[in-house]
């Protein structure tokens, strides 16, 4: 299924941004600070090998809001400035979860994509499904797909480690850590750090056998020993699957994700741009990546980065709005989540206006309404969000027969902007230059 493309150039700018002091605009709980760049940008490098390019697939059916920033956004607006975690329902997260296959040792497998987290794990076939409480239950309930049937290639680490995660919305995922080959599009990483998890908290779809995480080794959970101590002294960080990819020399340090309005697929490519529909290369826009983190980690509690970007504001209904706000960028989010005062605005601008339904945290309006022209600037680039996108046909609510609109009120923050945008743009995280780059992909 995985397919090699040929790459698409992009030809670089030489740009210089003004950094300006963002520690006052992280939202309450969480901190903020730019990524380094560790690598030069060198645009040839981007045609020399290739890009490797997969389908990523959208999983219909119940989401249970795994998506890290769905979870920590969705739970500082319900309490405010607090922190902390709950369980999300299918009623109120509108969260979307992307799969891609990857393998094992040769072995395919589908696992979900995920840039807010870094182990790579896939699920052994003797494993143990436990409840909330720790209590095993039957495996169906963890609701995996194929298992993954073989232990690890190269043997498992020695002196032994395990892996410990917490997600979330509260899954527990534990297992020793081994080595195998990971291969991804048709890239083989040699003798990656994995976890074949044998103990897992889990509400699977039926499809997928692990996670595939995308974020920094700054947040590996692996831990010494096969035991129970997940404390942050016994923790050893290590080089998650993109970094050794890089590391390794297989591709540049830039993956980047398009997600295809309407077929709820789209593509993941490593070491270059995925080569998506309707792109207007002539226009990129280039921002500083920044990291935001959640302050005060407590102990055992989930660990949270996320690749964010400061817009220079909004667009809507003839009027501008150049506030500064840090927003994560989230395939696993399908609305957009703005500052109260923007999403309230934007959402009033709506013919008929849309109104807040509290039973659903989100805004409705007429399922044939006429949404407004909005759009988010990102270096000096309008990108126009589809107005297709803007009225969710696929959230009526029952009794008033509306349908929701894709912009949100995020409260205190994180702001997020999710699938709702990202249809309208491919985006690249060139970890290497600490940039996202962001290709316009016009809907008129
Ligand atoms: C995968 O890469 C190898 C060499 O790296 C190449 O020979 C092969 O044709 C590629 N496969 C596909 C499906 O493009
Ligand atoms: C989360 O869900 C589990 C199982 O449905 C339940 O036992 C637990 O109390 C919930 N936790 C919270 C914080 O809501
Ligand atoms: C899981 O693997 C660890 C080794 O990392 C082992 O100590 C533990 O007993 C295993 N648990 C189960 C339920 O198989
Ligand atoms: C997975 O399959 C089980 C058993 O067939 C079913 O009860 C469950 O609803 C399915 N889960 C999903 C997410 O489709
Ligand atoms: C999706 O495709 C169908 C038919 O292929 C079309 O009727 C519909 O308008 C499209 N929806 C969006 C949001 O583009």
């Amino acid at each position: 299924m995985a397919t090699v493309l040929a790459a698409i150039v992009l030809s670089p700018t030489v740009r210089a941004h003004a950094r300006f002091d963002v520690s006052d605009l992280a939202p309450p709980g969480f901190s903020l600070k730019y990524a380094e760049a560790t690598h030069p940008r060198t645009s040839t490098k981007y045609s020399q090998k290739g890009h490797y390019v997969q389908k990523i697939h959208g999983l219909h059916g119940r989401t249970n809001g795994k998506s890290a920033a769905a979870v920590l956004g969705s739970h500082q607006r319900l309490t405010g400035a607090g922190f902390g975690y709950q369980n999300i329902t299918s009623a109120n997260a509108y969260g979307t979860q992307y799969a891609t296959e990857v393998r094992f040792n040769g072995h395919p497998m589908y696992m979900l994509v995920d840039t807010g987290s870094a182990d790579t794990w896939a699920v052994q076939s003797d494993f143990d499904c436990v409840d909330y409480a720790g209590e095993s239950v039957p495996r169906v309930s963890c609701q995996f797909g194929p298992t993954y049937p073989d232990s690890f290639q190269y043997g498992a680490l020695d002196p032994a480690q395990h892996m410990f995660i917490r997600y979330g919305d509260g899954e527990v995922v534990a297992g020793p850590m081994g080595y195998s080959d990971v291969t991804l599009g048709n890239i083989t990483v040699t003798k990656q750090e994995v976890c074949l998890a044998n103990t897992t908290y889990w509400y699977g779809n039926n499809m997928t056998t692990g996670v595939l995480g995308l974020a920094f080794p700054v947040l590996t959970n692996a831990y010494i020993g096969s035991g129970l101590d997940h404390s942050s002294g016994a923790r050893i960080e290590y080089s998650p699957v993109f970094t050794s990819m890089v590391s390794q020399g297989k591709v540049p340090p830039v993956f980047s994700i398009a997600i295809d309005r309407n077929s709820s697929s789209g593509m993941l490519a490593f070491g270059g741009v995925a080569p998506a529909s309707g792109m207007d290369t002539s226009r990129v826009a280039e921002l500083d990546m920044l990291i935001i983190n959640l302050n005060n980690r407590r102990e055992a509690s989930s660990e949270f980065s996320f690749y964010t970007i400061i817009p220079d504001g909004w667009e809507y209904d003839q009027v501008t709005n150049s506030r500064k706000y840090p927003y994560i960028v989230d395939s696993g989010t399908t609305l957009n989540y703005l500052p109260t005062k923007i999403a309230i605005a934007i959402n009033q601008a709506f013919s008929p206006p849309a109104v807040y339904l509290w039973s659903y945290g989100a805004f409705f309006t007429q399922c044939n309404a006429i949404a407004p022209r909005v759009g988010v600037v990102l270096d000096g680039i309008t990108f126009w969000l589809n107005p297709k996108d803007l009225i969710y046909h696929d959230w009526a609510d029952p009794e008033t027969s509306l349908c929701m609109t894709a912009i949100a009120d995020g409260g205190y923050g994180p702001y997020i902007l999710g699938d709702a945008f990202m249809q309208s743009a491919v985006v690249v995280y060139d970890v290497g230059e600490a940039q996202m780059r962001f290709i316009p992909r016009p809907y008129y």
